[in-house]
């Protein structure tokens, strides 16, 4: 008698189209659409880098913002709607993770890689984005030392998280840190409507 083996369910159902498509299901705003792009393809960049699973990384990337319009800046919602979201839409725990714990303030740090790039990549993203911006939207421009010298500038993309980009540290050096945002920023320049 043939016994019945389960087939095992891919955790990961989507891939990076479907996610974007997810995405763009929940979220209207272009910016943050663009927000979302930047910090997949940086968290894809550093899974590279740490030998972690790129695929995996960039699609928690592209959705860690999924619920932003949802909850309508109730940050103390943000991320447990998005996993809730996430879960419905047939995702497992290795995203779904993330994305509830990316609200450090309310999950408090983790030491898990994922986690800490990805709240990383999400203050990183848009101080390179601004860099771009400062250049006439040229992110070609942009340099490892623009991200260096423009991180200094307190007052400059106030909102991302100086001390929260440092803890790349236990992973990398900074300046490799740097050059990995914007190289992988150039690599979807058309997708961020950058030059
Ligand atoms: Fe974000």
């Amino acid at each position: 008698m043939t016994k019945f083996i389960p087939v095992a369910v891919h955790p990961l159902s989507m891939e990076r189209d479907d996610a974007i498509r997810l995405l763009g299901k929940h979220v209207a705003k272009e910016s943050l659409i663009a927000h979302c792009r930047a910090t997949a393809a940086i968290m894809r960049a550093t899974a590279e880098a740490l030998n972690e699973d790129a695929d995996l990384w960039e699609v928690i990337g592209i959705l860690h913002d999924i619920d932003y319009e949802e909850v309508d800046e109730d940050m103390e919602r943000h991320g447990d709607v998005g996993a809730d979201m996430l879960c419905a839409a047939g995702f497992g725990d290795e995203v779904t993770g993330p994305v509830q714990r990316h609200n450090y303030v309310k999950y408090g740090d983790t030491d898990a890689p994922v986690d800490v790039s990805l709240t990383v990549a999400d203050n990183i993203s848009g101080l390179v984005i601004a860099c771009a911006m400062v250049k006439g939207g040229s992110i070609s421009d942009v340099t490892e030392k623009t991200v260096k010298k423009k991180i200094k500038d307190r007052a400059f993309a106030a909102g991302c998280n100086r001390e929260r980009i440092q803890k790349i540290e236990a992973y990398m050096e900074m300046p490799a840190y740097f050059a990995l945002s914007v190289a992988a920023l150039q690599g979807i320049k058309e997708d961020l409507g950058l030059t």
